[in-house]
């Protein structure tokens, strides 16, 4: 029986593994996850569980997501928790806590009928991928064609970051101006010392991978990923304006062939576009989120707006209060399902990152057949670290 299929994020969904908030933590503060916390949010040397009350709203949401999805004929798959407060320890480093399994998006790449555990770049996410080895394991014993993949498993010992990254500068606190030079000139906390991804900054689109160049995905892996798929084409995208360049899925969604929303905070700069361009993809700004603020002890910025589920080529899910995205989705062509979701937020992410790809029918397709002079192009030749 087939069960893992999946090149892209918009062909007909079938089967989906949906994220949990239970046992959630704030994870102490690390050398890269410094980098998810912004300078001015209250969460700054804040950690330990999470309040029970928010954990059992986060829970509510993300039962009625799965519900959705089922009544949408989307089977869908939950991870088993771990007691996330309980420190890492390795030869390499020690941390006091994990962080939680509501993202399942952030730690699995589907690719076809594989499903990559990414290496991850956060200490305290070191031991994430146990909470999905039940459902690996059911669909490595029904799936004969399921391949079940590790990135190498990093050491994320001081030598894997820049440990000043979060310095002083001059005698001043880094400012977000100062991190916005650094992330444009592809300054990053997590050095080129070892392969170090998290799954969330790969947007798939059949033969091509788009990856993020950012604070949690380095060139090494993206090499990793040419290497594992060498028919496959690899390329690296950077999106200056991000001062925490996390994760692709709130700058850059693909929706259908053809057609991507970006960040317009965080436009993809010109000679980055070519390959688009030269194969009639259309890149439109994303609608302006309707909040000013994330929720409270939320990581992430308020373009969670933008981070939808994608059904199928004319359906998307998208948080049920920011109208203006309903309205854009809508103006797109789309048929929109709003489901409501931002006491989720706080647990790792919108509607993209608290999902993972296990099966959408179709089959790898070559959206990029017009080949241009491509600066993102990922080659040995040519490597950058
Ligand atoms: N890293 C996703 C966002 O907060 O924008």
């Amino acid at each position: 029986m087939k069960i893992v299929n999946s090149w892209n994020d918009f062909d007909p969904l079938k089967r989906v593994i949906v994220g949990r908030a239970d046992n959630c933590c704030i994870s102490p503060s690390e050398p890269a996850s410094e980098a998810k916390v912004p300078l001015d949010s209250p969460m700054r040397g804040m950690t330990g569980p999470r309040p029970l009350d928010t954990v059992e709203k986060a829970n509510a949401q993300l039962d009625n997501l799965a519900k959705v999805l089922e009544d949408h004929g989307v089977i869908v798959d939950r991870p088993e928790p771990l007691q996330f407060n309980q420190a890492v320890v390795t030869p390499f480093f020690m941390t006091g806590s994990q962080f939680g399994c509501m993202p399942p998006r952030d730690v699995l790449l589907t690719i076809g009928s594989d499903i990559i555990c990414a290496s991850m770049s956060f200490r305290s996410r070191f031991f994430e991928h146990y909470c999905y080895h039940k459902n690996l394991r059911e669909y490595f014993e029904k799936d004969p064609e399921f391949r079940w993949f590790y990135g190498p498993r990093p050491q994320l010992s001081d030598e894997s970051y820049d440990m000043h990254y979060w310095d002083d500068v001059d005698g001043h606190e880094v400012t977000e101006e100062i991190l916005l030079e650094r992330t444009a000139n592809l300054e990053m906390v997590t050095k080129e010392h070892e392969i170090l991804f998290d799954a969330a900054d790969v947007m798939r689109l059949g033969k091509d991978l788009f990856i993020q160049k950012g604070l949690t995905t380095n060139w090494k892996a993206m090499e990793w990923l040419r290497r594992m798929y060498p028919d496959f084409r690899v390329h690296s995208l950077n999106f200056p304006g991000d001062p925490y360049p996390i994760h692709i899925d709130a700058t850059f969604v693909p929706l259908r062939p053809g057609l991507i929303i970006n960040n317009p905070h965080r436009r993809l700069p010109k000679e980055q576009r070519a390959i688009f361009e030269a194969n009639d993809w259309e890149i439109v700004d994303a609608a302006m989120p309707a909040h000013e603020e994330p929720p409270e002890l939320c990581y992430s910025s308020v373009w969670l707006s933008m981070n939808c589920l994608v059904l199928d080529h004319n359906t998307v899910i998208v948080e049920a209060s920011e109208t203006a995205q309903l309205e854009q989705m809508d103006k797109l062509g789309m048929n929109v399902i709003p489901v409501p979701f931002r006491d989720a937020y706080p647990f790792g992410g919108g509607l993209h990152c608290a999902t993972a790809d296990v099966y959408r029918e179709g089959e790898c397709q070559d959206y990029f057949p017009n080949q241009v002079e491509d600066p993102t192009l990922i080659t040995y030749a040519d490597k950058r670290w």
